[in-house]
């Protein structure tokens, strides 16, 4: 049964203890992991493409998680790389398999609503991480503050889908004390457009979620 403790800190300890396991779901890329997880790869594909059409941008990942996305992006071009996890064995992760990045690389443990956060940013990334927000609207809107003008977001979200919304709810909420969230296409159209977001783009990529990507003019 879910406990009483706050979302943020039932989050937070799921991803304190699980930080190597969710690490690991990224080691295996073979044929298997890639049909059973399709969204992973997408969605690292997208910020990579993202990443890929500017020229040396600023990059600012939201929810890094141990790194692995940030990896790729660095390795695209990113001139600069700020990952946010208020998990501290997700950072640690991350900086074990980003220090060959040098000085292009800062890593911040806290929450995001409540870490002072310095520069603008070209590209936004929060993959993964809307899942776990009760309060994504918040999110969004620090975000748009912090994305440099012409500069773009890439966001995953998760939506319900009537075979893997009960089992996700299930092992998620139920087993491991961990909120989830769904979301939908004219939803998120319209947090991300309502927050001053240009030409707000959702790709539907599997039936269990969307892809986002959107520009701040
Ligand atoms: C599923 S992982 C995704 C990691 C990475 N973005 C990826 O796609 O590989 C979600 C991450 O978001 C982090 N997170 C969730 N809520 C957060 C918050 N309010 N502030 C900072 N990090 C948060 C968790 O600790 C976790 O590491």
């Amino acid at each position: 049964m879910p406990s009483s403790a706050p979302a943020p800190q039932r989050v937070r300890n799921r991803f304190r203890t699980k930080a190597r396991q969710f690490d690991d779901l990224y080691e295996d890329e073979g044929l298997v992991v890639r049909l059973l997880r399709p969204g992973l790869f997408r969605r690292r594909q997208l910020a990579v493409d993202t990443v890929g059409s500017y020229e040396a941008p600023r990059v600012l990942d939201v929810g890094c998680g141990s790194g692995r996305i940030g990896e790729f992006v660095l390795d695209a071009g990113a001139s600069r790389y700020l990952g946010v996890d208020f998990a501290e064995p997700m950072i640690e992760l991350a900086r074990e398999r980003l220090e060959r990045f040098g000085e292009r690389v800062e890593l911040i443990t806290g929450d995001f609503l409540a870490v002072p956060l310095e520069g603008s940013f070209d590209v936004v990334l929060a993959l993964g991480l809307f899942d776990y927000l009760p309060n994504a609207d918040d999110f969004v809107r620090r975000m748009f503050e912090l994305c440099a003008p012409g500069g773009s977001i890439v966001g995953s979200f998760p939506a319900w889908s009537p075979i893997k919304g009960p089992a996700r709810k299930v092992r998620y909420e139920w087993i491991g004390d961990c909120p989830i969230f769904n979301y939908t296409r004219d939803g998120l159209v319209r947090m991300f457009s309502g927050t001053g977001f240009d030409r707000v783009e959702v790709l539907s990529p599997g039936r269990s979620g969307f892809l986002l990507h959107a520009r701040r003019a």
